[in-house]
């Protein structure tokens, strides 16, 4: 079975990127998965303090929810990250997440240890903004990349959208709906992503 874990770094509760990882989170159930979602917003996950705790150990030593949220994403075969852009970046509690990988990255490129939870996985990245820009998700693609090879997850692709600004107006856009549906169908059924990145827009 398929266990995926859905973050979702938006502030705005029932806002477009809260609808497309509900949608998400559905079908991947509905198909079978062991899916879960997680706000990050009712976490308590501070950014990194670049104290050197993990040095030695890969571990970060923040009393917060970072370490249960970085087990959990251990646990996961597929990591779905969503954020919407707020001044052309993801957002300030999904960037705090971000930071908190660097235990991981110490793990991995400093003490040289295996991947994080014993197993690689995959990273999906959704995103919404309010303009039409072309280079709107540039910057963002390239911190998820990082983030995404930080815990060890091979990035598969982005679903992006533009043009969304409005809380819900995503639950409009039936192809932005019919993406994440079939996103869900893919992941329960283990796929593995290959062409994936081709729906983004
Ligand atoms: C603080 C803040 C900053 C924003 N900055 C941008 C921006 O730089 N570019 C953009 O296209 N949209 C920007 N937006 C608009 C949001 O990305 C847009 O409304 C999005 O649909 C919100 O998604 P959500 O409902 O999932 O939170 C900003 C919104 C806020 C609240």
């Amino acid at each position: 079975m398929a266990e995926i874990l859905i973050i979702n770094g938006s502030p705005r509760k029932n806002g477009n990127t809260d609808i497309l990882t509900d949608e998400l989170l559905k079908s991947a159930t509905e198909h079978g998965a062991a899916a879960e979602k997680i706000r990050l917003v009712k976490t308590k996950v501070k950014p990194c303090l670049e104290c050197g705790g993990c040095d030695e150990t890969g571990k970060c030593i923040i009393k917060d929810d970072g370490n249960e949220l970085f087990d959990k994403i251990a646990e996961a075969d597929y990591l779905v990250v969503g954020s919407p852009i707020f001044f052309y970046n993801i957002t300030s509690i999904t960037q705090a997440m971000v930071e908190r990988s660097q235990a991981c990255w110490v793990r991995k490129y400093l003490l040289k240890k295996g991947p994080w939870g014993g197993k690689r996985r995959k990273g999906i990245f959704i995103s919404v903004g309010a303009t039409k820009g072309k280079l709107l998700f540039d910057g963002v693609i390239r911190v998820m990349k990082y983030f995404f090879d930080a815990v060890d997850a091979d990035y598969a692709g982005s679903l992006l959208y533009r043009n969304t600004e409005a809380k819900g107006a995503i639950a409009r856009n039936e192809k932005a709906m019919e993406d994440v549906r079939e996103l869900g169908r893919l992941l329960a059924q283990k796929s593995d992503l290959a062409g994936f990145d081709a729906l983004e827009l």
